[in-house]
């Protein structure tokens, strides 16, 4: 139906006859011409309508935003001082002979130009005009060609593409699942995987060698701007490879990515312990692009006469840590007050801070509301300490660790990013040395990753020492989000049933649920790891999009739904009786 796209045209189609096919983006009527702005998928090309041509003038007449037209015409560079430098074809037009109404669209609920106008609900319900926007268009085949370059990188190291089931059990990866009914087994589930962990496993149990997946993965958790329901892993796993030679590779596939589709060298990525990035920024995805850091003060603080800080700091479960923020006395009280509140919402009690208004006039240069509390010679220690300068403003959190860490870290980002001083670029690093388990808050032990990473320590070190044991987990994380993660597995029942016997799953239970990994593990299952990558998560980094919504075609919104199709939905009563399954009343009802 076309001889070009519209956004291929250029000065050197003058004088050619060419077919188009498109949307009209705009149409304007000028002095008796009718400008059309078709687009394609490609771009938009400016198409001239003149009265000469009668009929096609009438038609062009009628042609209404989001038309689907055929455009006949002759290219011809743009009168001098018409031509529109910020435009791919901003240099010629096309002087239109014959219009065809492909076929004529309803007044559109938002013009394409105008869609941020409108809510998010509204793109989302009307997807289909929403992905005709060129920035949309655009970050998908950016996508489609990233997750190209990531199956030739894969396919050239050796890796199998092998597709798992989505009816599958239970995965265990921290969040709810989602169930499907089975019909053929009444009362019985399907889990749709929350990744393909266990079966890339047993791949591997079988002789693999190397798998990878670009695989749909489900999960039912609290949304956020970076994560989604139905979300897209780059799944990998390898055999007789150990942590070090896996991290190589994988690190090596992000870097070529990033030096061919954005001609970005990310250099080598720096290793950071876990420990390391929860003391000095409160979080195990640091964003180094930030140099803000937290600084431990508790030994400076266990004598002193406020509880708020000597509590904390005499007890091991405890942090207290304080944040120089350069340049800080500019914040005002009111913006003091909102950072409180901020800090609150992650459980901290108040936000300590001290200005310092001047370094060299001692504590008459200074001003906080609890240099009462405190000896001078203490304020003067943990300037010192921090390097504190004329200009600073100093926040302290003292609580629990999970509560400091949590919203100090939080607070730094929020500082760093109001005040201006997160650098451009890119900073990526690797998280290593994980905690096997953290505290379940219920007085049981939760894994960091899953139940089936492989601890640094002998089986009957674990079983000794569980809440001190280090996993051999890596985290790849990319301007402070966790872009993928992974782990060598444990390959041996005995160490398996250790950590089930730690997680309280006992043997019925864990011969119940994952009785099949255990038997995979006992008829010769290879040392073996891997990693999974956030595919989503990948492309939002690097399109810079506001949130991973942006970069899939059709996402779910925060209440986990689809406007476009009204999933989820209620399903006849029959469908219901197959399947053995009776609602229970709820409330409206
Ligand atoms: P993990 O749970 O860390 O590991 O997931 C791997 C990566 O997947 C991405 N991700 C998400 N992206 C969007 N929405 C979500 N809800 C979401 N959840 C996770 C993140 C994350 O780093 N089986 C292990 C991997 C392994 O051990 O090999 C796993 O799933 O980018
Ligand atoms: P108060 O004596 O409770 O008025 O607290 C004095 C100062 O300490 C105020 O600026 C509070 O915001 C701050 N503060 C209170 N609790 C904490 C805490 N857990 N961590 C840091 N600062 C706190």
């Amino acid at each position: 139906m076309r001889s070009h796209y519209c956004g291929e045209l250029n000065e050197q189609h003058e004088g050619q006859e060419v077919v188009l096919c498109g949307w009209a983006h705009r149409r304007r009527d000028h002095g008796g011409v009718i400008f059309i702005d078709l687009r394609d998928v490609q771009g938009i090309a400016q198409v001239v309508i003149d009265p000469d041509t009668e009929e096609s003038f009438a038609l062009a007449e009628s042609v209404r935003s989001e038309f689907v037209l055929q455009v006949t015409g002759i290219v011809r560079p743009r009168p001098a001082g018409t031509a529109n430098a910020e435009m791919g074809t901003g240099r010629i037009e096309v002087l239109g002979k014959k219009l065809v109404i492909l076929n004529a669209a309803k007044t559109p609920p938002f013009l394409l130009d105008e869609h941020s106008e409108v809510g998010e609900d509204v793109r989302l319900r009307y997807r289909y005009i929403d992905l005709r926007r060129p920035e949309m268009a655009e970050r998908l085949r950016f996508r489609s060609k990233v997750s190209n370059s990531i199956r030739n990188f894969l396919d050239e190291n050796g890796f199998l593409d092998i597709e798992t089931p989505l009816l599958t059990k239970a995965t265990p990866e921290g969040a709810r699942d989602y169930l499907v009914p089975s019909r053929t087994h009444p009362g019985h589930f399907f889990a749709l995987p929350q990744s393909p962990q266990l079966f890339k496993q047993i791949l591997m149990a079988a002789g693999m060698d190397r798998y990878y997946q670009i695989a749909k993965c489900f999960r039912d958790e609290d949304l956020r701007a970076d994560r989604q329901p139905e979300f897209t892993q780059i799944d990998i796993e390898t055999s007789f490879m150990n942590e070090e030679q896996i991290m190589q590779m994988t690190e090596s596939m992000i870097r070529n990515i990033f030096i061919k589709h954005l001609d970005v060298d990310l250099g080598e990525f720096p290793r950071m312990t876990f420990a390391e990035a929860m003391r000095r920024y409160g979080s195990d995805k640091p964003d180094l692009r930030l140099d803000l850091e937290l600084v431990d003060i508790a030994d400076l603080m266990m004598s002193v006469d406020f509880k708020v800080f000597n509590g904390p700091a005499n007890d091991p479960a405890s942090r207290v840590v304080a944040l120089r923020v350069p340049d800080g006395v500019r914040l005002s009280r009111k913006e003091i007050d909102d950072y409180t509140q901020f800090v609150g919402k992650y459980g901290a009690k108040g936000l300590a801070w001290i200005k310092i208004n001047d370094l060299a006039a001692g504590l008459e240069g200074l001003q906080s509301p609890i240099l009462k509390f405190m000896p001078e010679q203490v304020v003067q220690d943990v300037l010192a300490r921090l390097q504190a300068q004329t200009g600073d403003l100093i926040f302290f959190g003292a609580d629990k660790t999970k509560i400091v860490n949590d919203s100090m870290g939080a607070l730094r980002l929020k500082v760093g990013s109001d005040m201006g001083m997160v650098r451009e670029g890119w900073a990526p690093l690797w998280v290593v040395d994980f905690p096997m388990f953290e505290e379940d808050g219920e007085g049981g032990l939760t894994p960091i990753h899953h139940p089936f990473t492989a601890p640094s320590c002998s089986v009957e070190e674990l079983e000794k020492d569980p809440g001190n044991a280090l996993s051999r987990a890596y985290d790849m994380v990319l301007n402070g989000t966790e872009l993928g993660g992974g782990s060598i597995r444990i390959n041996q029942p005995a160490m398996q049933q250790q950590v089930f016997r730690i997680l309280d799953i006992d043997e019925a239970e864990a011969e119940e649920k994952f009785g099949f990994l255990l038997s995979a593990l006992s008829y010769g299952c290879p040392p073996h790891g891997g990693l999974a990558f956030g595919l989503d998560r990948l492309i939002m980094l690097m399109t810079g999009a506001s949130s991973i919504r942006e970069v899939i075609a059709f996402p779910k919104t925060q209440s986990a739904a689809c406007p476009l199709t009204d999933a989820p939905g209620v399903v006849a009563n029959k469908q219901l009786r197959e399947l053995n399954i009776q609602l229970r009343q709820t409330k409206a009802e």
